[in-house]
């Protein structure tokens, strides 16, 4: 593949392989940075249209970390607030024999349209509702670390299923995988149709976290909510957030976990969040560096020498 757009599509052997490539390069994402040298003279543009702590800081960890140079776009201070048009500004950064191109977009679809005008590699860092592979590649990482295997195990993914495409990602690598998939929320914030994903729907938190293995919360994504019905955060946390009673239905062994960021106190309780035993947040935040190394690198050896670029 030239790009990473999405998980769907990807074949178990394809996600394997950039598990493994990731668990190859754990100890040298922990630092101290030890530079690889394999995207040096390699040039990464980091271009987010929505707010980002992890994504955008491991994709410069990792692409430094493997001796790229790395720019990080800032959309606000550029010519789109001149009128330039999303494609016209990725154009334009083409035309400077770019190697990858990280993009996060509020639009669903705008990376792949991206994608298809450009010559360098494009990676999804998370467009609107739709994927955010990168996420679901270190989620998948960070289970199969600690759990051994992700075939037979059974994940629930709880909150707003609706607007959320970590959700997405994270259910086409499960279902994929062989992993089963509950998804848990109120009727209001789960999609119509989802069982077509392969997906068991539940909107009882106790009914669906019964002997899981893995629980995965989700932010309420109020930007993406529009005119529809916000929940009061009081009746959300009481019914849908995660606290030790809750938690005390899925395996003794389940593991926590979050994409983040965190809304404390609304999705989950900050007991429940800083469980020294089974919480891996901060573990998947560990991980994000090590796969965002494997996708460049998988992306960079496609691409072959930087002489055939462009
Ligand atoms: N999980 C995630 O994508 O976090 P950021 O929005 O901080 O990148």
């Amino acid at each position: 593949h030239r790009h990473l757009l999405g998980i769907q599509g990807l074949t178990p052997p394809e996600i394997v392989d950039l598990l493994d490539c990731a668990n190859t390069y754990v100890e040298q994402s922990r630092g101290p940075a030890k530079k690889g040298d394999l995207m040096v003279g390699r040039t990464v543009v980091n271009l987010f249209f929505e707010n980002s702590t992890r994504t955008r800081t491991s994709f410069e960890l990792a692409a430094k970390r493997l001796g790229a140079d790395v720019i990080n776009m800032e959309t606000a201070t550029s010519s789109l607030n001149k009128g330039e048009t999303l494609i016209d500004t990725a154009v334009t950064l083409n035309a400077m024999h770019l190697d990858a191109l990280v993009v996060r977009h509020p639009d669903s679809g705008a990376v792949q349209l991206l994608s298809e005008k450009v010559n360098c590699s494009v990676i999804n860092g998370g467009d609107g509702s739709h994927e955010h592979p990168t996420q679901a590649l270190l989620d998948a990482l960070t289970i199969r670390r600690r759990k051994g295997h992700l075939d037979g195990l059974t994940v629930a993914i709880c909150g707003d299923v609706a607007h959320s495409r970590v959700a997405r990602s994270n259910i086409h690598l499960l279902t994929t995988m062989g992993a089963e998939v509950r998804v848990i929320a109120p009727k209001t914030l789960l999609p119509s149709g989802i069982e077509a994903m392969g997906v068991k729907a539940f909107t009882d938190m106790r009914a669906g976290l019964a002997d899981v293995d893995i629980v995965m919360m989700l932010r309420l994504q109020t930007e993406r909510m529009g005119g529809s019905y916000i929940p009061s955060i009081r009746e959300f946390f009481r019914f849908f957030g995660l606290d030790r009673e809750k938690l005390a239905l899925a395996r003794p062994d389940a593991l926590i976990m979050h994409p983040g960021p965190m809304n404390r106190g609304v999705e989950i309780d900050s007991v429940v969040a800083d469980d020294v035993e089974r919480s891996v947040i901060r573990e998947q935040v560990e991980m994000g560096v090590a796969v965002r190394m494997a996708v460049l690198d998988r992306l960079t050896r496609e691409r072959g020498s930087p002489d055939a670029r462009n």
